[in-house]
C-alpha cells in the first residue's frame, strides 16, 4: 500500500459479512498499511466479541456500549455487564451509543435513557464515548452540550454549525465513506472545513464504502479513498491526513 498508519477509529468486525475471510483479512491490513482499528460493540455479545479481537491484535482496541436500535433486544442487567467490561484494559472507549430516529425499534425515551446512562458511565470510568447519530442531531447535540463527556460523533452527517458546536466542547468529527458520495454535500462541506486537530477517520465497516468502491463491503485500508478526498478538499496530502487523524485518535483514546 502507498500509504502506512492508518487508525480506523470505528469498524464492525464482529458482523457477519466476515465470517468467510476476517482474520486473513485482518492479518493482511495489519501487517501492511492499517496501524490501528477501535471494533465497536453495539450489544453485550459484539462489546464482548470486540475485547476478543482486542486481545488477539496488539493494534486493535474495544469500544464497548449498547447501541441505541439494540437496546430493546438486551437484557434489564445489559449496562451492568458493559461496566464490567469496560474495566479491560483494551477497551478504549463507550461506544457505540447514541440516538437513531431513522428506525424505531426502540422507543425514544428508552434510547435517551440508555444513551444519558452509558455517557455517565464513560464520564465516571473517564473514557471517551463514541456516537452515533441518525436524524437525531438536535437531541444528540442537547445531551452532548448537558454532560459535555469527551468523544467523538461517528459517521458525521450534520451541518458545519452542528460541528462547529462540538468542536466547540473539545468533541471529535469522526468522517468515513460518505465524504466521497456525490449526493452527500454536508460531510464534505464538513471535511473542508473543520479544525483538523478535531478530525479522525473511521470506516464504519462493512457498512459507508468509500466512492469507488461503494455498495462493496468496506475495510480499513479503503479509508485510504476517504483520506485523498479530505486532502484533495483542504490541498493537503492524503498521508498528512492520515498522519493528523491517528495522532488525533491516539490522544483522544488514551493509546501510546
Ligand atoms: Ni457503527
Amino acid at each position: 500500500m502507498m500509504y502506512s498508519g492508518i487508525f480506523d477509529t470505528h469498524a464492525h468486525y464482529d458482523d457477519e459479512c466476515f465470517d468467510e475471510d476476517r482474520f486473513e483479512l485482518l492479518d493482511e491490513m495489519l501487517a501492511s498499511g492499517v496501524s490501528g482499528i477501535i471494533n465497536c460493540g453495539c450489544t453485550v455479545k459484539s462489546s464482548e466479541t470486540s475485547i476478543a479481537f482486542a486481545e488477539k491484535y496488539s493494534q486493535m482496541y474495544a469500544a464497548v456500549g449498547i447501541h441505541p436500535q439494540n437496546a430493546t433486544e438486551e437484557s434489564a442487567d445489559a449496562l451492568q455487564k458493559i461496566e464490567e467490561l469496560a474495566r479491560h484494559e483494551k477497551v478504549v472507549a463507550i461506544g457505540e451509543i447514541g440516538l437513531d430516529y431513522h428506525y424505531d425499534y426502540t422507543p425514544k425515551d428508552m434510547q435517551t435513557q440508555y444513551f444519558e446512562k452509558q455517557i455517565l458511565l464513560a464520564k465516571r470510568l473517564d473514557l471517551p464515548v463514541i456516537v452515533h447519530d441518525r436524524e437525531a442531531h438536535q437531541d444528540c447535540v442537547e445531551m452532548l452540550l448537558k454532560h459535555k463527556p469527551r468523544g467523538v460523533m461517528h459517521c458525521f452527517s450534520g451541518s458545519v454549525e452542528t460541528a462547529k458546536q462540538l468542536t466547540d466542547i473539545g468533541f471529535y468529527i469522526g468522517l468515513g465513506g460518505s465524504v466521497t458520495f456525490k449526493n452527500a454535500k454536508k460531510p464534505a462541506e464538513v471535511a473542508a472545513s473543520i479544525d483538523l486537530d478535531r478530525l479522525l477517520l473511521e470506516t464504519d465497516c462493512p457498512y459507508m464504502t468509500p466512492v469507488p468502491f461503494r455498495g462493496r463491503r468496506n475495510n480499513s485500508a479503503l479509508i485510504i479513498h476517504t483520506a485523498e478526498k479530505i486532502a484533495e478538499l483542504r490541498g493537503i496530502t492524503a498521508q498528512e491526513v492520515i498522519d493528523v487523524a491517528r495522532g488525533n485518535a491516539k490522544k483522544l483514546f488514551n493509546i501510546k
